[in-house]
């Protein structure tokens, strides 16, 4: 008897030690605004809200676009860390470009993800259509994933995620839905046709958290809804810089454009050239690269390339407008990738879990402390990283003052079980 007592006390006391008392569900839905729940009527969202903490907006990482975005997050590193500086690079080193659709190992490698830190510590993680989720790095891969680019319908994402929680018994699934954002180029934040999407995205989280339920994981699932960026009103007739007029194409070794950001890579030696023909063009801001905003974290790799351009808000670069009018006859009213600091481009957070308060607003975080977050919740030591638990500390129900919760102090019974140990 008292060797069962004994052995099944190790076993709690092994099962509290390795985390197995907590899950933790990220999920992300692009380009959901910060302001987006106030359009319409979002009720699984703010039930959410009202039983665990939200704040204002998030603080996202710079250019605020979709993988530089994702990547900060899984990372907890700014993009000059992880390396994935944009949608579009090119790297001169490689001596090649990088796509949405690029998993070679070698871009990603600038940042550990959280699937990996987890499976790392012992732990079973698994990731849904997440940029990188297909990406071997350091040949290593979550438990199971879903490729970014298989295409999928949001519940059917959530059913994946749902069994890899409850039938596989993972301790973190890793989510990501495209919408809003879709409808957000293509109509424009503005337009009432937008609401109709952000309420199915809410039904889509009500969906979720009905299976969390029926799978008995309430008690157990840490969850936190964000979003990589937010999203503003473009207009590809009148507010349009055509930067073709002022550099000659022939001037340039590699052009990365993504509309609301430009890399340039000048031959050798005509880097102050170009930026000089760009520098008096008004609504866009040219530098070389060493005088990139520190804020932006952006400068200190080498895709970021030796000339660095960004659009004031609401405005579209383009060194080709042919494209660009292909790209207006298809309908494209909205865009991101402008200034993180402006209010436009920043996402929502919300979370809930038997791990943070309820009914709470607290200051807001930066993208980079999802991941010290999700390490502290799963109690697995993080990778070094540019996020601060001290950030996070106020929306958790027991913070101690050092941001980090000894493992001992995580549940009295704990306490008592070693207590007894010790006594036999
Ligand atoms: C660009 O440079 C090339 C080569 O020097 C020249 O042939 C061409 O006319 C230039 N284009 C423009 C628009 O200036
Ligand atoms: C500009 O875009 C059009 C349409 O996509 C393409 O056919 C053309 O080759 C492009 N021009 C240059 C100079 O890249
Ligand atoms: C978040 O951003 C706002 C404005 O961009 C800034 O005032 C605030 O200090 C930032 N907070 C954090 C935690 O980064
Ligand atoms: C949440 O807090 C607000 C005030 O901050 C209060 O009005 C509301 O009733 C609370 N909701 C719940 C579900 O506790
Ligand atoms: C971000 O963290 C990485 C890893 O610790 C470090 O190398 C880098 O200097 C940090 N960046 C900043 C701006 O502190």
């Amino acid at each position: 008897m008292q060797l069962y007592l004994k052995s099944t006390i190790l076993l709690s006391m092994f099962y509290c030690a390795s985390g197995r008392d907590t899950k933790v569900i990220l999920v992300s839905m692009d380009g959901f605004r910060n302001d987006y729940l106030g359009k319409t009527k979002t009720p699984y969202l703010d039930n959410l809200i009202s039983s665990g903490v939200t704040m204002k907006y998030m603080n996202n990482s710079f250019v605020t676009n979709t993988f530089p975005c994702h990547y900060t997050m899984a990372t907890g590193l700014y993009p000059e860390t992880h390396g994935i500086v944009g949608n579009g690079m090119y790297d001169p080193e490689f001596a090649s470009y990088f796509t949405m659709s690029t998993t070679e190992p070698r871009w990603w490698e600038g940042g550990e993800p959280i699937w990996i830190t987890a499976i790392k510590h012992g732990l079973k993680a698994g990731v849904c259509s997440w940029p990188g989720s297909d990406v071997s790095i350091y040949g290593q891969q979550a438990n199971k994933w879903i490729s970014y680019s298989q295409p999928m319908p949001p519940r059917g994402r959530v059913d994946k995620v749902m069994a890899w929680m409850s039938e596989d018994n993972f301790d973190l699934g890793v989510l990501h839905f495209d919408e809003p954002d879709l409808a957000g180029h293509h109509f424009g934040p503005e337009d009432p046709k937008l609401i109709q999407v952000i309420e199915e995205m809410d039904s889509i989280i009500g969906y979720l958290i009905h299976k969390i339920e029926s799978a008995g994981l309430m008690d157990k699932v840490n969850l936190i809804v964000t979003s990589d960026h937010g999203m503003t009103s473009i207009d590809l007739e009148n507010k349009l810089v055509d930067l073709s007029l002022y550099v000659n194409r022939s001037l340039l070794e590699a052009v990365v454009d993504q509309e609301s950001t430009f890399n340039l890579l000048p031959h050798k030696g005509r880097e102050d050239d170009v930026v000089a023909a760009l520098s008096k063009v008004e609504h866009i801001h040219v530098m070389l690269r060493r005088d990139i905003p520190e804020r932006f974290h952006l400068k200190h790799n080498r895709r970021a390339l030796s000339v660095f351009a960004y659009a004031d808000e609401g405005w579209t670069m383009t060194m080709n407008t042919t494209q660009t009018a292909e790209l207006a006859n298809t309908g494209f009213k909205g865009n991101h990738g402008y200034d993180n600091e402006l209010i436009s481009m920043k996402p929502i957070f919300i979370a809930s879990g038997p791990a943070f308060k309820v009914n709470v607003t607290v200051d807001p975080i930066q993208s980079v402390d999802i991941y010290p977050l999700i390490c502290h919740l799963l109690h697995i030591e993080s990778e070094p990283n540019n996020g601060s638990l001290e950030r996070v500390n106020s929306m958790l129900k027991n913070h101690s003052r050092d941001g980090f919760t000894p493992l001992v102090t995580l549940t009295p019974i704990f306490i008592i079980l070693l207590l007894s140990h010790l006594i036999w």
